[in-house]
């Protein structure tokens, strides 16, 4: 079982959208995929109340559960553990980031979200954990030009040493339409745009997390 964790210390980031729609992008490849959701707010519970596939399943966790839920997951079979954090929570990030194979570091593109990630940026390199910078709800292009705040995004994830994913999600209504309806944004649009982002950014990280698939699959070739 492979282990992702979603951090950021900022509220509002988007941990909770890219942890749903990670989970369902890997079942919809034929995972069995386990989400912890360590936010006492519960929201991907309460993404997980409306759905009625069980893949995937979302458990609540706390620091001192953590272990044991990632322990029953496993041997529930599970092939990939989502570890949802909190805005905020340093030990409980801790602990899931120390449990990961990889971490995402997730924010806006904008000063105070990029300042606010020096922290968790310093926890993932502390543990040895490789982590994986994903800006989200980006501006749209305007008139085929991206927005200056997207380069300095790009030249801030420079200063803090991590790797930035190709593929960022802008903003986009799909991702909050389709929570009503406790979907995925390829459940809600398969063939939309929020869709397609997922998908790529679902490639990248698969290809982090199972590595030794990307050199088969090179090997192939
Ligand atoms: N790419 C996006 N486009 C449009 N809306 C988005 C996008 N990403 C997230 N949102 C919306 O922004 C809000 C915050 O997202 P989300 O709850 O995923 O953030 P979070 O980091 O998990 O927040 P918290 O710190 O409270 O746990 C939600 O209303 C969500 O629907
Ligand atoms: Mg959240």
């Amino acid at each position: 079982m492979r282990k992702l964790v979603l951090l950021s210390r900022k509220g509002g980031t988007g941990k909770t959208t890219l942890s749903v729609n990670l989970a369902v992008a890997a079942a919809r490849e034929g995972l069995s995929v386990s989400i912890a959701d360590l936010d006492l707010q519960g929201s991907a519970g309460a993404w997980a109340a409306l759905r009625k596939d069980p893949n995937p399943e979302v458990r609540g966790a706390n620091g001192g559960t953590l272990f044991p839920v990632a322990n029953a997951a496993q041997r529930a079979g599970k092939q990939l553990l989502i570890m949802d954090t909190p805005a905020g929570g340093d030990a409980i990030s801790g602990a899931a980031i120390r449990l990961a194979d990889l971490a995402i570091l997730v924010c806006r593109p904008s000063y105070f979200d990029l300042a606010a990630l020096v922290p968790a940026a310093q926890a993932v390199r502390a543990a040895g954990c490789p982590g994986l910078l994903v800006l989200n709800q980006a501006p749209p292009r305007r008139g085929g030009q991206e927005s200056a705040v997207i380069g300095r995004a790009v030249e801030a994830a420079k200063v803090l040493g991590f790797p930035i994913a190709p593929v960022g999600l802008r903003a986009r209504v799909a991702y909050q339409e389709s929570l009503w309806r406790g979907q995925g944004v390829l459940e809600f649009e398969p063939r939309g745009t929020a869709a397609a982002e997922i998908s790529r950014l679902w490639s990248e990280v698969s290809d982090q997390l199972w590595p030794a698939r990307v050199e088969l699959r090179g090997a192939a070739e």
